[in-house]
C-alpha cells in the first residue's frame, strides 16, 4: 500500500498529475485504459482539472473507457447523478476530437436491479469479460465518513457480494437507490485509488488504514487484501490523525 499526502492547496493538482501518469502508464502497455469513476464531490475538482488546457492533451482520451464505479438511480440531468457531475466538471471542457467513451447506468430501466444487470452486461461486453471479473485498470474510490466506498454501505450484505458485477442498493439515510460496482471487482482492479480530503475524514481515515475492522463494518477496508495495488491520496488534514 502506498500513501501519498499533500498539501490541500495542491492535493488536486497532485493527483490529477498522478491520474495522468497511470493512464498514460497504462495506455504504454496496452491499447485501451479502463476507468471507473468515483462520486462525490473530493473527484469534482481533479476531473475539472484533467480536462483543464493545460492537463487534457497529455492523454489520447479515445482510449479512455469511463464506466462509473457508483451511480445514483436519478435522471442523468439531476444534480445527483454522478455522471451529471463528470459531465459538468469534465466532458463539457474537452472538445469532441478528445472524447472518450463514458458509459453512464440505464436510469429508464424499469429498476434499480434491472439497471444493475444491464449495466454489468455492458460492462463485461465492452471489457471482453464474459467469462470472468472485468479487470479495471484504475478503480477511483472515494470514502464516506461513516467508512463506505463506492455506493458499498456499512452493514449492507452488498458488501460481501462477490459474484455480480453490479448490485443495487439504498443508500442507508437518505434512500436512494444506487448501483455501485461489487467488492470483487473494485479489488480486481489493477490499481485502487482512493481519495480523501479534509479533517472531517481525519478519524475515519486511520480507522480504516490502520484499524483492523471488518468490510461490513468500514466497507472501504475491502483493500485489505489487494493493498499491494492500493495508493490512498490524503491531504495534511485527513491524514492527521495516522501514526507518523
Ligand atoms: C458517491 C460516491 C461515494 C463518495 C464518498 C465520498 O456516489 O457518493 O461514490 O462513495 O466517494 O461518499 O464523497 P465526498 O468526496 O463527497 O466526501
Amino acid at each position: 500500500m502506498s500513501i501519498k499526502i499533500f498539501e490541500s492547496a495542491n492535493f488536486a493538482e497532485n493527483v490529477t498529475d498522478l491520474i495522468l501518469d497511470l493512464i498514460n502508464d497504462t495506455l504504454e502497455k496496452k491499447t485501451t485504459c479502463y476507468f471507473a469513476l468515483s462520486g462525490g464531490s473530493t473527484p469534482g475538482e481533479l476531473y475539472k482539472l484533467l480536462s483543464s488546457v493545460s492537463k487534457v492533451e497529455l492523454v489520447d482520451w479515445k482510449n479512455v473507457v469511463f464506466f462509473l464505479g457508483d451511480e445514483r438511480f436519478v435522471p442523468l440531468e439531476d444534480k445527483r447523478s454522478n455522471y451529471n457531475m463528470f459531465c459538468n466538471t469534465f466532458l463539457s471542457n474537452i472538445s469532441a476530437n478528445f472524447l472518450p467513451k463514458v458509459f453512464p447506468i440505464n436510469v429508464n430501466a424499469s429498476n434499480i436491479d434491472v439497471a444493475a444487470k444491464e449495466y454489468s452486461e455492458l460492462i463485461k461486453e465492452q471489457m471482453n469479460a464474459k467469462d470472468s471479473l472485468p479487470v479495471f485498470d484504475i478503480m477511483l474510490l472515494g470514502l464516506g465518513e461513516d467508512g463506505h466506498t463506492a455506493s458499498l454501505f456499512p452493514n449492507d450484505p452488498a458488501v460481501y457480494e462477490t459474484k455480480k458485477i453490479c448490485i443495487g442498493v439504498k443508500h442507508p439515510t437518505d434512500g436512494t437507490q444506487r448501483v455501485s460496482l461489487t467488492s470483487s471487482v473494485i479489488c480486481n482492479a489493477r490499481n485502487l485509488i482512493f481519495l480523501s480530503k479534509g479533517k472531517a475524514k481525519a478519524s475515519i481515515v486511520k480507522e480504516v488504514i490502520e484499524g483492523d475492522a471488518y468490510p461490513i463494518t468500514y466497507p472501504s477496508r475491502i483493500f485489505v487484501p489487494v493493498a499491494d495495488k492500493t495508493t490512498w491520496c490524503l491531504d495534511t488534514e485527513s491524514s492527521s490523525l495516522l501514526s507518523k
